[in-house]
């Protein structure tokens, strides 16, 4: 465990001169905008609260598609009152900073976009996005201004809204987001693997790191000689084998770590 003021010179040194760099993030880096994590301590994360089988698999949704619609419209409405916070906008400076940057997320609230990072791969998908369930087809959806923004509560309530249909098929729909089971989109983990074989520093931020694929992009990283860096203020499987584990929030140690790498030109 290290904090950024105890990175050696040489340690230092490398991730100022490295040129190929990725970085993977988890819930982690947005819960400082507010937004829970999936496995948060004592039950405060979703799938403390949720399961996981009724809201992220497909038989979830199939067997209750009303309550599957709700949770995501319910989280859609939270992200309406949240912002970036200094984790994500120190990625954006992280992005500007090195020549060939990807920037890897498993995040599906779009927060790395809306804080000045480009081209981020997407592994999980985006709430905004919705599909038909039948055909598997990206649809246009725009929710109704006059939509009412579902809470925790009426989600306990059972007040759930009526799904919308696929205007071509007539199917229901559903989010686009990748459910346990389902294949992650084939274009995006091809090219967070191409970033993973090639980096010269991997940045893993706010990730249990114990959901597969996702979690064996540091791996290949690793194994293809890269510097693995973690920022986590929890230990984590990861913690053992990375080069550097600095234990904090994200959104304090990031900006700290930005300005040490990029600050110095
Ligand atoms: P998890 O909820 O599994 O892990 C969140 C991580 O963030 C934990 O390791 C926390 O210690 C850490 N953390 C909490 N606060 C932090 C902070 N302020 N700064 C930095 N780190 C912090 O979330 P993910 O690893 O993203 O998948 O979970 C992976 C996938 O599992 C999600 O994309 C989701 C979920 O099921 C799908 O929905 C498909």
């Amino acid at each position: 465990m290290t904090q950024v003021d105890d990175i050696s010179p040489k340690t230092l040194e490398k991730l100022r001169t490295a040129r190929r760099v990725m970085a993977l993030t988890g819930a982690g880096v947005s819960a400082e905008s507010g937004i829970p994590t999936f496995r948060g301590a004592d039950g405060a994360g979703f799938w403390g609260r949720y399961d996981p089988h009724d809201l992220a698999s497909r038989a979830g949704y199939e067997g209750n598609p009303q309550r599957g619609w709700a949770w995501y419209a319910m989280r859609r409405a939270q992200l309406r009152s949240v912002e970036p916070n200094p984790a994500h906008y120190a990625l954006a400076r992280l992005g500007a900073y090195y020549p060939d940057f990807t920037l890897v997320t498993q995040n599906v609230d779009g927060l790395h976009e809306r804080a000045g990072s480009r081209d981020v791969v997407e592994l999980h998908g985006n709430l905004d996005h919705v599909k038909c369930l039948m055909e598997d087809a990206p649809v246009a959806y725009k929710e109704p201004a006059d939509a009412p923004a579902i809470t925790e509560e009426m989600m306990e309530r059972g007040e759930w809204p009526e799904v919308p249909r696929c205007p071509g098929c007539g199917g229901l729909l559903r989010p686009d987001v990748v459910w346990f089971g389902e294949m992650l989109p084939a274009i995006a983990f091809a090219r967070a693997e191409v970033a993973a074989q090639d980096c010269q520093i991997c940045f893993v931020v706010g990730t249990s790191a114990e959901v597969y694929p996702a979690a064996s992009l540091p791996e290949t990283a690793r194994r293809h000689g890269a510097l693995i860096v973690e920022v986590n203020p929890e230990a984590t499987d990861l913690s053992r084998w990375a080069d550097l584990s600095l234990r904090g929030p994200a959104g304090v140690v990031l900006p700290a770590l930005a300005e040490m790498i990029a600050g110095h030109v």
